[in-house]
């Protein structure tokens, strides 16, 4: 045996050992035109355009006037981080709970991630964990809708106005949610989302950056998908910029754009079957499931999940956990991953050793990750337990069985 470290899977292959009495996401249920579309930038010689036209079909659905259809969401952020142009030691408050790839952009052109802790028992932060995080360097706010939960937008906003920030969404697990009506990623001044396989809108992998701001996504698409390159009359390309080339591919473009058109009737649905489980957990003592709040008027739920009262039960949250993936939820597991300050070590390997942009000049002061500062994000995650995905094929069937086996994990660990 090895002692190297496994690598993180994605896709289809990181869900492959899932297995249960529920539905899991793969094999994907895929738009009826998806063959006609890769059949079309197949028989044009590539000419199609598809990219262009998943472009301006999805900013049509949400309304926005621009879209920039990326391989993901990981580089849609990283195109944004450098249309955004901040100096390196600036500061970015974000979400503590997320995916890696919500903060690998903006670390990656040295801004400094500031995480506030969530409040209590939410998996989002608040206008109130947030405040205190403003400091002269704060550039902008990254707010990640977590399992498709929407933030509290309306007071998120206000406090960025007062500081001029620019707030970001990241829209990856809420695709078309709404809150109080208006669609995620449009709540803020730009967005990010992805359509990576296993996501809500999953095609083979893929993402964009979504904005109304002329400016800003000029610049996203010089700096992320042009190499920060002008063309010169009478000689060709100029760099006058250290850009990247991180452009959707055609075939990934022909997929989401069959995927759009099923979306909003899965998303419906999603909406009310989380409902009715969450519902069912509730009925359960001892059992608290996400808590959705009633802003947000259509929740696309990517991830569903509950937490345990730890004085309820005879066993930790994890056995917990793995008795349910046992009697039948797929890929039952805590998220404990999912806390960045903690999982992301090189933050606080960086910060501590004082390694750009962590040095002064060009930070302004010392940073620390310690995990001490999140108490309420711990307390969460602690007692958290997810489905590893959600997902459209749910009926009310499945809700009614998924609460029947959490109810008997439950009695049979009862203290
Ligand atoms: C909240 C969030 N942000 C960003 C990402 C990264 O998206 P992608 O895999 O498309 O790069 C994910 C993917 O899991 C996510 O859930």
């Amino acid at each position: 045996m090895s002692d190297k470290p496994k690598r993180a899977q994605w896709g289809a292959q990181a869900h492959l050992d899932e297995r249960g009495k529920l539905p899991v996401s793969f094999p994907r249920i895929l738009g009826p035109n998806a063959m006609a579309y890769l059949q079309e930038v197949a028989d044009s010689g590539l000419t199609a355009d598809m990219t262009g036209r998943f472009e301006r079909a999805f900013a049509e659905a949400l309304g926005v006037k621009h879209c920039i259809a990326t391989p993901g969401c990981t580089p849609a952020l990283h195109v944004l981080a450098l249309a955004c142009g901040w100096a390196p030691g600036d500061e970015i408050i974000v979400s503590p709970i997320t995916d890696y790839g919500t903060l690998h952009g903006f670390v990656a052109q040295n801004i400094i991630p500031v995480f506030p802790d969530t409040a209590p028992g939410s998996i989002n932060f608040s206008p109130e964990t947030i405040a205190p995080c403003i400091t002269d360097r704060t550039r902008g706010i990254l707010c990640v809708h977590m399992t498709g939960l929407i933030n509290d937008m309306d007071g998120i906003n206000a406090l960025a106005a007062r500081h001029g920030l620019l707030v970001i969404e990241d829209a990856c697990q809420a695709v078309f949610g709404e809150y109080k009506g208006r669609l995620a990623g449009t709540l803020g001044q730009v967005a990010g989302f992805s359509f990576d396989s296993e996501k809500t809108m999953g095609s083979d992998i893929g993402g964009c950056m979504v904005t109304n701001d002329d400016a800003l996504a000029e610049q996203a698409r010089y700096m992320g998908q042009s190499r920060g390159a002008v063309m010169k009359p009478e000689y060709g390309r100029l760099h006058a910029d250290a850009g990247y080339a991180y452009r959707m591919p055609q075939c990934t473009a022909a997929l989401c754009l069959a995927q759009l058109e099923i979306i909003r009737e899965q998303v419906a649905h999603r909406d009310r079957i989380i409902r009715m489980l969450y519902g069912r957990l509730d009925e359960i003592p001892g059992i608290t499931p996400l808590r959705i709040p009633g802003d947000n008027t259509v929740y696309s739920c990517w991830m569903a999940g509950f937490n345990i009262e730890p004085s309820a039960f005879a066993c930790s949250t994890g056995e917990f956990a793995a008795q349910l993936a046992e009697a039948g939820i797929p890929g039952a597991g805590m998220g404990r991953y999912y806390l960045m300050p903690e999982a992301v070590t090189y933050l606080a390997r960086n910060a501590g050793a004082k390694v750009y942009p962590y040095s002064m000049p060009p930070a302004s002061r010392p940073y620390s990750y310690a995990i001490e500062r999140y108490p309420n994000a711990v307390a969460f995650l602690d007692t958290f337990i997810r489905w590893s995905t959600f997902c459209e094929k749910y009926q009310p069937e499945h809700c009614e069985l998924a609460a029947a086996i959490v109810r008997e994990v439950a009695d049979k660990n009862r203290v």
